[in-house]
């Protein structure tokens, strides 16, 4: 049995005091011992969230890390840093990362090899963007994006891995894919899986939905077999996140 996972991707939101008041606001109602909860919050806010959130079981996420150790790479943060914060978990390859900031398949790769190095869970986004939906071709898109991205990866640090399948037209749109378009896309990230290291890890693994997760689909969309839990954008920044949780 998988736990579910739900976690809120703040993106580039919230101010630190902002922060502490949206904390405030969600963290009762999303406090749960049955399921993982993970606020992946900007790299300014990480200190002070976790502050925050001590007595509670849920979990601070950053939203981006670097692939190398040290060194002269301005601007950038690495998974050693992340980690001697309190940091658990760290988005890699968010769609909008690969489209604004340069990811790649390869870069992704690199930073999920470092971040599970360093004890922190990696949330691996992949997804099509809309012409290839169109083209018929999401599956065999998304199933390079998982090889690639686990390329060289062990199994049994493979299984600590969650997996999010992000439909980039269903980001931030209000158009979410229907729970069998979402299942059907997580099924093949969990037999990709399953084709790299077996039954044993693609059981373990947690495969999450994200794209306009909102209280009103997320049931549903979490009712389906390969459908771990979410992330959730624009619903994380509001009390309706605890809805998600409860969902
Ligand atoms: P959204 O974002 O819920 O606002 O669509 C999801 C995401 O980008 O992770």
């Amino acid at each position: 049995m998988r736990k579910r996972i739900i976690a809120g991707n703040w993106k580039m939101n919230k101010t630190p005091k902002q922060a502490i008041e949206l904390v405030n606001l969600i963290k009762d109602g999303a406090n749960s011992n049955d399921v993982d909860v993970v606020f992946c919050v900007p790299y300014v806010n990480l200190a002070t969230v976790i502050n925050e959130l001590k007595g509670t079981n849920i979990c601070v996420g950053a939203q981006n890390m670097h692939f190398e150790e040290s060194g002269a790479f301005t601007g950038e943060i690495s998974a050693s840093m992340l980690k001697e914060m309190g940091v658990k978990y760290v988005v890699l390859g968010h769609s909008e990362r690969r489209a604004y900031f340069g990811e790649t398949d390869e870069t992704v790769n690199l930073k999920t090899k470092v971040a599970l190095q360093n004890g922190l869970t990696p949330i691996v986004c992949i997804g099509e963007v809309l012409p290839e939906r169109e083209d018929g071709i999401a599956e065999e898109v998304v199933k390079i994006q998982v090889k690639k991205a686990l390329k060289g990866i062990s199994s049994e640090d493979a299984k600590n891995i969650v997996l999010a399948y992000e439909p980039v037209w269903a980001i931030g749109t209000g158009k979410t894919a229907t729970s069998e378009q979402a299942q059907e896309i997580c099924k093949v990230v969990r037999d990709t899986v399953k084709e790299l290291y077996g039954e044993s890890v693609s059981e373990v693994v947690r495969v999450q939905y994200g794209g306009s997760m909102n209280a009103s689909n997320a049931k549903e969309l979490l009712s389906m077999k390969d459908i771990d839990g979410g992330l959730i954008g624009g619903a994380s920044l509001k009390a309706e996140f605890n809805d998600i949780v409860n969902a």
